[in-house]
């Protein structure tokens, strides 16, 4: 499968954007996690509950469902965007007068549906109106306020709306590459992507973060096993949720790990250094990853080396150090994240095995690491191992 990542570039709320996004990736992550534009929400992540709903050339598109590398030169409003429009800051007025919105999820969405629809429908009675926001839903408001916030509109009961100033949407500048010109010029606003060996952390610098060992016995024959851990490529596919979105040369790569544990869900960017040991069967990877929507980061170097077991098949020792800093490091509790990396290295092992015994197996990197199910294995590992000590 391919997951080279694509660059692309696109107008968004009036500006010219470019950064990089994989075939897969859809245009609401590009927005949330590549630009920091966390206005456009997201609920189902299946086309259902309209709360990504924004604008791309003029029309509602749910954008959970539009892949990011199909926007190429497309115009997108997002709701940062609306600060100039008139209708918009009529629309937002309506919606404060009438109890519009509660907890404000679906709002972003629903702001960009009542606005398309007032422009398609100018004359639109109630039995259209909520036919046409059928597509979003509210879990809080019962409609009524955001429909008679429509109705208000329509009808042109609107006092004087308070156009907000300032600029059309956030970008997050200080992230990107300077560009020349500004923003009236037509300025490409370019995404730092990548970094160099001389970013990544030394091991005197990591030798006071945390330590893991674990060992992996596996089914197959060490051999069959060093062919698949000296290629990066073919071992980032086995771990869920992580890609590879290029190799500088043989010893660096950058790529992305997706991590969503419960509640948190980030996604690290970084880089790593890989070096491999062909007649020791054995290698390092020291690497640096950052979530630029928490800015936490995580850096660690992991040594592993393949050997011969009893069984004919083999096993593999990884000893890792890590530290994780930022509003993330609430989740690096080393009880927590010894339990998920166990639950993790047995999915690892099962992709391993595939691999090295030439299975199909569906990529991986569609999951994020971790999940809800891992969590609950995790915590319940954990309080099973407190209850045994107290009998
Ligand atoms: S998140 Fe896109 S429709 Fe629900
Ligand atoms: S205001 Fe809470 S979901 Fe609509």
């Amino acid at each position: 499968m391919n997951t080279a990542s694509t660059t692309i570039t696109m107008s968004i709320n009036g500006r010219e954007v470019s950064g990089n996004a994989e075939p897969r990736t859809h245009l609401a992550d590009f927005l949330r996690e590549e630009l920091l534009l966390t206005g456009t929400h997201l609920g189902c992540e299946q086309g259902v509950c309209g709360a990504c709903t924004l604008m791309v050339d003029g029309r509602q598109v749910r954008s959970c469902l539009t892949l990011a590398v199909s926007c190429e030169k497309a115009e997108i409003e997002t709701v940062e965007g609306y600060n100039r429009d008139p209708l918009m800051a009529e629309i937002r007025d309506a919606f404060k007068r009438h109890h519009g919105l509660q907890c404000g999820y679906c709002t972003p969405g629903m702001l960009a549906a009542v606005y398309d629809l007032i422009r398609r429908h100018p004359e639109a009675d109630e039995d259209i109106i909520r036919r046409q926001l059928s597509g979003n839903l509210c879990r809080c408001t019962g409609y009524a306020g955001i429909v008679e916030a429509v109705k208000d509109v329509l009808a042109g009961n609107t006092p004087e709306a308070t156009v907000t100033p300032g600029p059309r949407a956030f970008i997050p500048i200080t992230e990107a590459k300077p560009a020349t010109g500004g923003e009236e010029s037509g300025e490409v606003v370019r995404l730092e992507t990548g970094s160099s060996l001389s970013d990544l952390p030394s091991r005197a610098q990591l030798s006071e973060g945390i330590e893991l060992i674990r060992s992996l016995d596996l089914d197959v024959s060490s051999d069959a096993i060093w062919q698949i851990l000296k290629d990066p490529q073919k071992v980032v596919s086995c771990i869920p949720g992580a890609s590879l979105t290029s190799q500088t040369d043989h010893n660096l790569i950058h790529g992305v790990c997706k991590v969503a544990v419960g509640p948190m869900a980030a996604t690290f960017r970084g880089s790593a250094e890989v070096s491999t040991n062909d007649e020791a069967l054995s290698g390092n990877v020291i690497g640096k990853g950052k979530d630029r929507l928490s800015r936490s980061i995580l850096e660690g170097c992991l040594d592993y080396s393949v050997s011969a077991n009893d069984n004919g098949g083999s096993s593999i020792k990884i000893k890792m150090l890590y530290r994780l800093s930022g509003p993330l490091s609430q989740f690096g509790r080393p009880a927590i994240v010894e339990e998920i990396a166990d639950q993790l290295l047995k999915q690892i092992g099962v992709s391993l095995v595939e691999a090295a015994t030439g299975k199909t197996t569906a990529s991986n990197s569609h999951n994020s690491v971790g999940g809800i199910s891992i969590l609950l294995k995790s915590l319940l590992n954990i309080l099973k191992k407190r209850f045994d000590r107290k009998l």
